[in-house]
């Protein structure tokens, strides 16, 4: 897959795994990594599947309807795209935490869903639920940040509601925060996904 691996200077702080948003690509979320997790290492990914021209993790039918097959498919190669990449760059593959927006959150969403283990926390800025009817892995107080805007025009309150609760009914130890607006990223959920890393994985 296309992307970035910047190593970092601080040694013992997990390998940030970048997702974007849909028409993004892999330096879209640089600058996030830095106002979140300054000195972490970074491998930040470009989506596989074109619509239109606009790079996405995976095809959607239409708005916020997924092509499941696609999603299972392209789920599994992101996955093992960061278990290649841990033996070629030399980082802690336990140590791997997502920070995904929109697109690039509902793959981070999938990974949990369908991969046990895959990550070691995650941050989901305006994620849907991935899919539904599946057993989740016991996901045994994984780190999860979601990041909500409540009057989203695309992911409508209940459906955040959801995917918190699916999580933390399989173990997940889940932070939720609220923005009052859409679906755009606000800098007010950003540094409060900083204060949380912080709290979370910086010893
Ligand atoms: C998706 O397709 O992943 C969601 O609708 C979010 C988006 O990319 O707009």
């Amino acid at each position: 897959m296309k992307h970035i691996y910047q190593k970092g200077t601080k040694e013992n702080a997990p390998t940030l795994l970048l997702l974007h948003g849909t028409g993004g690509d892999e330096r879209d979320l640089l600058p996030l990594a830095d106002m979140i997790a300054p000195g972490a290492s970074v491998l930040s990914v470009k989506g596989n599947v074109s619509e239109n021209g606009m790079p996405r993790f995976f095809a959607r039918l239409a708005e916020g309807v997924f092509d499941e097959e696609d999603l299972v498919f392209r789920t599994k190669e992101l996955k093992d795209f960061i278990d290649h990449s841990a033996g070629e760059y030399g980082f802690d593959r336990d140590q791997v935490v997502a920070i995904g927006y929109s697109n690039g959150a509902n793959i981070a969403g999938s990974m949990i869903y369908h991969h046990e283990d895959s990550l070691a926390g995650a941050i989901l800025f305006h994620a849907m639920v991935p899919r539904r009817g599946v057993e989740i892995p016991a996901l045994e107080k994984l780190p999860v940040f979601i990041g909500a805007g409540t009057v989203d025009p695309i992911i409508p309150k209940p459906e955040t509601e959801e995917l918190v609760r699916n999580l933390r009914e399989s173990g997940a130890d889940v932070t939720d925060y609220w923005t009052s607006g859409g679906h755009e990223l606000r800098r007010d959920e950003v540094e409060e996904a900083s204060r949380w890393f912080h709290d979370h994985f910086v010893k």
